[in-house]
C-alpha cells in the first residue's frame, strides 16, 4: 500500500501520480488535501509518513510545491528515510542504496511526465543490502541518540 499526500499546490500531480500507480497495479491510499485552498503541509506529510511508521502503508509519495516542506514533515516521523527528487538518477539510487521509504517531489518543479518517470523508478528499483544495510543502521543508530 503506498500513502500518497500532498497540499494545495500537489493536489493535481498526486492525481496524476494515482493513475500511475493504477496503472502499474499498486494500491494507494490518500491522506490528503485535496483541496486547491491554501493549507499547511506538515499535516499531511504527516499522517502519510505516521501511516508508514505505524505499518499501515509500505511506504509513501509526497508533493508539495518544492518536495522540501513535506518532505521535512516526514522525516520527522521516527524510520522515515526520505528523498526528495527532481531526476531519475536521484530516484533510482536512493531506493538502491539508501532503501528510501518517501518520495517527495515538487510540483512547482519539474512536470509530469518527469514526476511520473521519477515515481516509476523509485517503485521498481530494488534496495542493494549489503554495505548499503550497515549504513542505514547507522541512521538508526543516530535516531536513538546514539553515538557513531
Ligand atoms: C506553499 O506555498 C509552499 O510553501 C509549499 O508547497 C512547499 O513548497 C513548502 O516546502
Amino acid at each position: 500500500m503506498i500513502a500518497l499526500a500532498s497540499d494545495h499546490t500537489g493536489v493535481a500531480l498526486k492525481q496524476e501520480i494515482k493513475a500511475l500507480l493504477d496503472e502499474m497495479g499498486l494500491a494507494w491510499e490518500d491522506f490528503g488535501t485535496n483541496e486547491t485552498a491554501s493549507c499547511d503541509y506538515p499535516v499531511y506529510g504527516y499522517r502519510a509518513a505516521k501511516a508508514v511508521a505505524d505499518g499501515r502503508c509500505d511506504r509513501a509519495i509526497l508533493i508539495c510545491g518544492t518536495g522540501v516542506g513535506i518532505g521535512m514533515a516526514a522525516a520527522r516521523v521516527p524510520g522515515m528515510r526520505v528523498c526528495t527528487c527532481s531526476d531519475v538518477y536521484t530516484a533510482t539510487l536512493s531506493k538502491r542504496h539508501n532503501n528510501s521509504n518517501v518520495l517527495t517531489m515538487g510540483a512547482r518543479v519539474i512536470g509530469v511526465d518527469v514526476a511520473k518517470m521519477i515515481a516509476r523508478a523509485w517503485l521498481t528499483e530494488p534496495f542493494e543490502g549489503g554495505r548499503h544495510q550497515r549504513r542505514i543502521d547507522m541512521l538508526d543508530a543516530i535516531s536513538r541518540g546514539e553515538e557513531l
